[in-house]
């Protein structure tokens, strides 16, 4: 396997879909599961195409329901690798929802979860470094080793006081 470095357009995925009637809650907006589950698909394949590799998911570092999605939405995920480490990616979502009429593309949420690389045992593997373009590239790309280490830290797997990065912002 190629430990080439690339950029995070290579994972880039894509997925669009409308909000059907099952996938509502009560009040007809998109069921926030269902929005958790299509953004795990398109991370996944981001990850997979970044690794070339089986992926799971990790960690889910962050949502933000910014903005209700309506029952007839047509709603696209955007899913990049934003930071590769040794077995582990950052994958960063965006979530646009579709103006039928203008056809105009408005943020409605975001999201940033984990995935690792792993064999046909489910043992991690290692993955090509990322090399960021654009400006958001780069910001998400510095910002990820301290979500990483925050993530860490949560799940019980990092000491706080080894968490170089997060002690960094506050000393
Ligand atoms: C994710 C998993 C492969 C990690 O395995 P592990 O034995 O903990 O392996 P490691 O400790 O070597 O961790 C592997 C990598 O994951 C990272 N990692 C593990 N847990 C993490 C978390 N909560 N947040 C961020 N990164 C995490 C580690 O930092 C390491 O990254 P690196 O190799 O880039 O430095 C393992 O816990 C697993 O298979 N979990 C179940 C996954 C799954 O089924 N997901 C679907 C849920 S239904």
């Amino acid at each position: 396997m190629s430990l080439t470095p690339k950029t995070p357009s290579e994972s880039l995925t894509i997925h669009t879909d409308l909000v059907l009637p099952s996938e509502t809650n009560h009040i007809h907006n998109l069921f926030g599961g269902e929005l958790l589950a299509r953004m795990d698909r398109a991370a996944s394949i981001a990850g997979q195409r970044h690794s070339r590799c089986i992926t799971v998911t990790a960690s889910v570092n962050h949502v933000a329901f910014t903005k209700a999605i309506s029952l007839g939405s047509v709603v696209t995920i955007e899913a990049k690798v934003s930071r590769a480490f040794k077995s582990s990616m950052e994958v960063y979502i965006d979530v646009w929802v579709e103006d039928r009429e203008s056809g105009s593309k408005t943020k409605a949420n975001e999201a940033i979860y984990t995935f690792v690389a792993v064999d046909e045992n489910g043992k991690p593997v290692e993955v090509a470094p990322i090399i960021p373009e654009t400006e958001l590239e780069k910001q998400r790309y510095d910002a990820a080793l301290r979500r990483k280490q925050l993530s860490l830290v949560l799940a019980g797997k990092m000491k706080p006081e080894e968490a170089t990065e997060l002690k960094a912002l506050f000393v």
